[in-house]
């Protein structure tokens, strides 16, 4: 066998891995859209949205323009206004990085408030940031417990607090109440802080489901955030790791003025960021339009409910912690499942994610195996209460 036949054949085992392992993928959020046959010539491009969006670089293979374009829907989407800023990022820790580091520059001292059931990336991020952590508990559906944050905030009168709001937990879906964490900072005296939102998966779909914008809870105006990060291989269906942060300003001077800007770098986390990001997203929702992404987000909640009730038909207990929630968690399957369809197990409970490009057809492909696989056991845990 010649060296290049060799190589077409990893290509070939690669390829046939792949196929398998997104006939069953439901236990993660990504999925795969099929890449547009019109971008494929774009592949054969190198395109380097180098620094700052709104600053063009001196070269002319980047993807700016569109990736303006795409910060604009996407700012207005969450209610940011005329004034709204971002830019495409590697991915939603990338998007919690800067806004930590937006935060922290705004507020040295702060304390960074974050719930127990916050992304690990946020621990990660905030080393790297340095800043003292708070962990709030959680209430029983997930979401950060406002009265334990207010009662957190006062232990330390007189202090600057940055809170970092999970908009739909990694496990749950849970949704942390802005406006009530608003009130928590309010009635324990903190004049000064900043609020991101986490919103890497739910974001999305959450604010598509609102007609309004400006009163979306977690939106990016002065009732909701400063910050709001979202990913852009979750419910926007890229296949690589890509990401959108958008803040409700352009960066602070503070930032602005780092050492090292050329193109306008020095406001950002990375240098060299990818056009090919920003190229699909822009193409997928312009392609789709507002209406578009609406019936996509519609449909992946129809899917999840149907994945409750025939979770439930079989007798095994099934939950979304919220109506417009894409997420389907349950008490843990058997391993003989966990074994063909990976998920994550945390604490008993475990979850699938209604992305669009998990479909009714692989939903019943699930249920039969959690049916053949429960059929021996007398009785499947019931263990949550119905919501
Ligand atoms: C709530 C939340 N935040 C952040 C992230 C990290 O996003 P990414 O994998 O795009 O960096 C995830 C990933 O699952 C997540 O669920």
């Amino acid at each position: 066998m010649t060296e290049s036949a060799r190589l077409l054949d990893r290509l070939l085992d690669l390829e046939q891995r792949l196929r398998h392992a997104e006939d069953r993928k439901v236990g993660f959020p990504g999925w795969s859209n099929p890449f547009p046959p019109e971008l494929l010539p774009f592949l054969s491009h190198e395109l380097n949205n180098y620094g700052d969006v709104h600053q063009d670089p001196v070269f002319g293979w980047h993807t700016k323009d569109l990736e303006r374009e795409l910060v604009t829907f996407l700012a207005t989407l969450f209610g940011a206004g005329p004034d709204g800023w971002g830019y495409v990022t590697s991915g939603g820790a990338e998007g919690v990085m800067y806004g930590l580091w937006r935060a922290r520059t705004l507020l040295p001292k702060a304390r960074l408030y974050h719930s127990a059931s916050a992304h690990p990336s946020v621990t990660r991020v905030a080393g790297l940031l340095q800043l003292e952590t708070v962990t709030v508990p959680v209430t029983g559906s997930g979401a950060m417990d406002h009265v334990a944050l207010e009662h957190l905030l006062r232990l330390a009168p007189g202090a600057s607090a940055i809170v970092l709001a999970t908009i739909g937990t990694t496990l749950t879906e849970a949704v942390d109440d802005v406006p009530h964490i608003r009130r928590a900072l309010d009635r324990a005296g903190v004049t000064d802080h900043y609020i991101h939102a986490d919103a890497a998966f739910a974001g999305l779909p959450l604010a598509l489901a609102s007609r309004t914008p400006a009163a979306l809870p977690f939106g990016v105006h002065d009732r909701g955030v400063d910050s709001l990060s979202i990913s852009g291989h979750k419910f926007l269906g890229a296949p690589f790791p890509c990401g959108v942060v958008i803040s409700s300003s352009a960066p602070p001077d503070e930032i602005e003025n780092l050492a090292g800007s050329l193109c306008g770098a020095g406001d950002l986390v990375g240098s060299s960021r990818s056009g090919h990001a920003a190229l699909l997203l822009w193409f997928h929702i312009r392609r789709l339009g507002l209406e578009g992404l609406r019936a996509q987000a519609a449909y992946g909640r129809d899917v999840a409910q149907l994945a409750v009730r025939h979770l439930r038909a079989i007798g095994w207990d099934a939950w979304r912690s919220h109506p417009q929630a894409l997420t389907v968690a349950f008490p843990t399957p058997p391993p003989a499942v966990l074994e063909q369809w990976p998920m994550p197990a945390v604490g008993g409970t475990s979850h699938i994610v209604c992305t669009p490009g998990v479909t009714p057809e692989r939903i019943h492909r699930f249920v039969a195996a959690m049916a053949a696989a429960t059929r021996t056991r007398e009785e499947a845990p019931c263990s949550h209460p119905a919501p």
